[in-house]
């Protein structure tokens, strides 16, 4: 990519077999990040990843222990809006390309607090979008930029439908707007200064090592403590949900091989409404721990006030995805759900390490509202 150059001049990276690259992934600490890192960092010994990462609540580098004395990694703790940091960082580390992860990523919090993700989605994003540009510019070379983000910028479906990469976008919550006002920027740093960029837009991810404030790990936790589970509203709202390693697959097969300029969706083919999920991991924690004595844990279902806005159902078509570049999940969810409830109930020290003050703080605040 030039900076600046015509449209024209702008291809698409595919990364040749001993093509080496320095590269920038941001929010490598929190749930995606980590799983990422620890996966790219020992299958392409030949790249070297910097993670600059703020350390929020939801940044933890106990997620990283594995890879910390990994010659190809390095660890930055700082905020993609400092300026200085960022140019040292594109210059000492010769950065060509940007995994760009940070963001706020929590719907419930966007709700309570909408500003942090204005700042960090949106103002954060364009500083580091500016800061690849002004490097890139610099040098002279070409860099990609690769943006993670969510199904969520394209709205809530109805029974049927799945969303493409054609669907228009229609965010309903504080979260999904900043997502999809951070997405328009991206697109046009490629149409107006032929940045190499690439999205990926992807469903709703479950794994190892996610904060404890999504639906599956608060329901595991809860579950396996025996509290009430809170549903929202019916229980009825549908996501369509994709194991975190299928996830970091697409995310480093689309930063290699996806076209300059171009939207990819990543989803699991895989909806299942609320009240199931939960009734499964009901289930799956009756199998490992045993059912309690008051009976199995689906009695601890409990139903409380909606989330505000609350999107119906999302679905994707992630057939751009399969058909350019090949990609195909590896996971069922029910081997990805049996293994992530197992993964919680064996994480008891992690888990107690997140759910500190400020955790409790927040959950307090979330819930008091639903619980009327
Ligand atoms: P997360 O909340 O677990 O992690 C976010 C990370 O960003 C944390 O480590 C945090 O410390 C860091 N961060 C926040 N602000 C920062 C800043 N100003 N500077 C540097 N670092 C900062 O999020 P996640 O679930 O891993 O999601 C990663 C990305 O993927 C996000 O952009 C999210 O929108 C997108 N995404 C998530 C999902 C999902 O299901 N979790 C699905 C699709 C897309
Ligand atoms: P979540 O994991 O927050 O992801 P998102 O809002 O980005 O889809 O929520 C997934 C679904 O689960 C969503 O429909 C809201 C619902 N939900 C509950 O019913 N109870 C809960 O305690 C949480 C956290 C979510």
């Amino acid at each position: 990519m030039l900076c600046g150059g015509s449209l024209s001049t702008v291809a698409a990276l595919h990364l040749d077999a001993g093509e080496l690259m320095n590269i920038l992934v941001t929010g490598g600490a929190g749930f995606i990040g980590s799983n990422l890192l620890r996966h790219v960092v020992r299958a392409r010994p030949g790249d070297r990843f910097v993670n600059l990462d703020r350390l929020t609540y939801a940044g933890n580098l106990a997620n990283l222990a594995e890879i910390e004395d990994a010659p190809n990694y390095r660890f930055v703790q700082g905020d993609i809006c400092d300026g200085q940091l960022l140019a040292a960082l594109f210059e000492d580390e010769a950065i060509g390309g940007v995994i760009h992860l940070a963001a706020e990523s929590h719907v419930d919090r966007s709700i309570l607090g909408p500003g942090e993700f204005v700042r960090t989605n949106v103002q954060e994003t364009l500083a580091l979008l500016e800061a690849a540009r002004a490097a890139w510019a610099r040098r002279g070379t070409a860099g990609r930029f690769h943006h993670v983000s969510t199904d969520e910028v394209y709205g809530s479906l109805g029974d049927t439908g799945l969303f493409t990469e054609d669907t228009p976008y229609s965010p309903n919550s504080p979260y999904s707007a900043s997502k999809a006002a951070s997405d328009h920027l991206v697109r046009a740093w490629h149409h107006t200064y032929g940045m190499d960029t690439v999205i990926t837009n992807c469903s709703n991810n479950y794994g190892p090592w996610q904060f404890p404030e999504k639906l599956i790990p608060v329901m595991i936790c809860k579950a396996r403590d025996g509290e009430p589970l809170p549903v929202y509203g019916d229980g009825g709202n549908v996501r369509d949900w994709l194991h975190v390693q299928d996830h970091c697959e697409a995310i480093d097969l689309a930063f290699r091989e996806g076209r300059a300029g171009r939207t990819y969706n990543v989803g699991g083919d895989n909806e299942w409404r609320n009240i199931d999920i939960v009734h499964a991991i009901c289930d799956a924690v009756d199998e490992r721990l045993g059912a309690q004595p008051q009976g199995p844990r689906r009695r601890l279902v409990t139903f409380v006030g909606d989330r505000p806005g609350h999107d119906r159902r999302y679905a994707i078509d992630a057939s751009r995805m399969r058909g350019e570049l090949g990609w195909t999940p590896r996971y069922t969810f029910e081997r990805g759900l049996r293994e992530t409830v197992g993964w919680y109930l064996d994480a008891g020290e992690w888990l107690a390490a997140c759910m500190d003050g400020s955790y409790r703080e927040y959950f307090e605040r979330n819930y008091a509202n639903k619980m009327g």
